[in-house]
């Protein structure tokens, strides 16, 4: 068992709470599952030292036991300082007492982290016993989401090689403050740590658009450091997590966190992509009266042809009872914005960060005062005490709250995500070579999966539901010139 100096999460006794929930998540991740049984016997992960970013939910449990499973050492983090389920968190650090993971799992995750908690646990999981000694004991691949733990490294590689890290300016959000701070006093303590640490990376492998984005932007700018694999891509990814997953945990998440009957409301999605189209079918679904906002005409041609009305914000902000922003973008919803809300109007997010809300314009608005209502829900109420006074609903701060305010994704959309995950950090591994070298078969870019390999994730999950697969005859594949085991669709075949 690990000492507590080994991990940090709210409350160890939670662990047999914990087990049962990952038991019965099993039951519903069987890609994962088949995944250990495939790779028992050969460990393709053995000498694997990974360094976990990603939400520490149940689910995310039954990943990590399949990467210990297959032979790797893993580290853990969340990606999100309200996303931890804790009882998760604590059985991960106690083990299972079987092979998947006999002695227990370092994590660094508890529901309700500060920012500083939070770049403290980023720098944990890439901080191994040891490699402050002899590099090579350290950390040898990232799994990432949202690209935060990938952005220490670069970051702070970056700064060490210009002696020096920026000033902050006022324009800087207090999260960016945070972390320059966290780099600040690396640098004055070690001035190669994160230099070192790159060195030893294979590769990365991304689970979210938002982290993606960051690769495609450090590889455009010649500036990244390692091979990186973009899971979110995978057809059985974003076409699978990113909708259905929503479609299951943002009403969820408003459920849990408000009791509002969704029905015959106004909910205005802004955002049509992947989880915008989750977003808008649920809340539909639930009876509710939905408006999408897009800037992509393609996206809102679909939404209209989904019978959505699309409009602007600023047309339908005094219309709305509930507000979702899925965008990826920033700013989505202006302080300005909320003071034209309906009183006691509903506004979430579940795009990546919390910077698609102002919530610090929020907090800046003449006289506002903010009400706790429970953790993660809060009342803000503008004109306090004078005729015009009234209130609206923020969920999880603006972060994302399907995972703030609820669990997040149930297990079976995630086996989706994770088997991705497990096969794309079995490829890096196998076949990157460090970074140092540069030698393998993947080079310093971003790549997908093989849609071979995104077929078997979807293959491995169907059985689970019952689906007969109607197999080609040879004559109809030499029609369709396709060859009878896949791929099916051309790389460009959008689903
Ligand atoms: P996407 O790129 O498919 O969709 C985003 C859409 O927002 C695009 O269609 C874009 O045109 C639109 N958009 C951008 N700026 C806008 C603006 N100012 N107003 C209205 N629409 C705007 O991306 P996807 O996959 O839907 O992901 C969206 C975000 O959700 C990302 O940050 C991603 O990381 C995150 N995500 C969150 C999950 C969760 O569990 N909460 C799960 C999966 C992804």
């Amino acid at each position: 068992t690990l000492s507590p100096a080994d991990y940090k999460v709210a409350d160890i006794s939670l662990a047999a709470a914990g087990r049962h929930q990952i038991r019965l998540a099993e039951f519903e991740m069987p890609g994962l599952m088949s995944l250990r049984e495939e790779y028992r016997d050969s460990q393709p992960l053995a000498g694997a030292r990974i360094a976990g970013s990603l939400h520490m939910t149940v689910q995310t449990a039954v990943l990590i036991e399949t990467l210990t499973a297959l032979g790797a050492e893993v580290r853990w983090a969340s990606c999100n300082i309200f996303s931890t389920q804790d009882e998760a968190a604590a059985a991960v650090v106690v083990g299972s007492g079987t092979p998947e993971n006999p002695q227990g799992v370092p994590v660094f995750a508890w529901k309700g982290e500060s920012l500083e908690d939070y770049w403290w646990t980023a720098q944990q999981i890439l901080t191994w016993p040891g490699a402050a000694e002899d590099p090579g004991k350290g950390a040898n691949m990232i799994l990432d989401d949202g690209g935060d733990a990938t952005m220490l490294v670069h970051k702070g590689a970056e700064f060490e090689a210009a002696g020096a890290v920026p000033d902050t300016t006022d324009a800087e959000s207090e999260e960016g403050a945070v972390f320059l701070a966290v780099l600040r006093e690396s640098l004055k303590q070690d001035k190669q740590k994160w230099t070192r640490i790159a060195a030893q990376i294979h590769g990365v492998t991304e689970e979210t658009t938002t982290g993606v984005h960051r690769l495609y932007q450090l590889a455009a700018e010649g500036k990244l450091l390692f091979p990186a694999i973009n899971v979110n891509d995978s057809v059985t990814k974003s076409k699978f997590d990113n909708k259905y997953g929503i479609r299951h945990s943002l009403p969820d998440g408003l459920m849990r966190a408000t009791d509002v009957l969704l029905g015959g409301k106004v909910a205005v999605v802004c955002g049509y992509g992947d989880v915008g189209k989750g977003a808008a079918e649920a809340l539909r679904g639930q009876g509710s009266r939905v408006i999408v906002t897009e800037i992509d005409p393609i996206c809102a041609l679909q939404a209209a042809m989904d019978g959505y009305q699309v409009a602007r914000l600023e047309s339908v902000i005094s219309q709305g009872d509930i507000f979702i922003t899925t965008t990826g973008g920033l700013g989505i919803i202006s302080a300005a914005d909320m003071l034209k809300m309906k009183n006691k109007a509903i506004v979430g997010n579940v795009g990546h960060f919390d910077n698609e809300i102002d919530m610090a314009g929020l907090a800046k608005i003449d006289g506002v005062e903010k009400v706790e209502i429970k953790p993660q829900v809060h009342e803000w109420v503008f004109a306090k005490g004078t005729d015009t006074e009234r209130s609206i609903i923020v969920l999880s701060e603006g972060r994302l709250l399907n995972l703030g305010n609820a669990t997040g994704h149930p297990s079976f959309v995630m086996s989706n995500s994770f088997t991705n995950q497990v096969i794309a950090q079995v490829e890096i591994f196998t076949k990157a070579g460090t970074a140092k070298t540069g030698s393998g078969e993947y080079g310093k870019d971003v790549y997908v999966l093989p849609k071979i390999l995104d077929e078997k994730v979807a293959r491995l999950h169907l059985a689970a539901l019952g689906v007969e697969l109607t197999e080609l005859t040879a004559e109809q594949a030499a029609y369709l010139d396709l060859d009878p085991a896949g791929p099916y669709k051309p790389g460009h075949y959008r689903y």
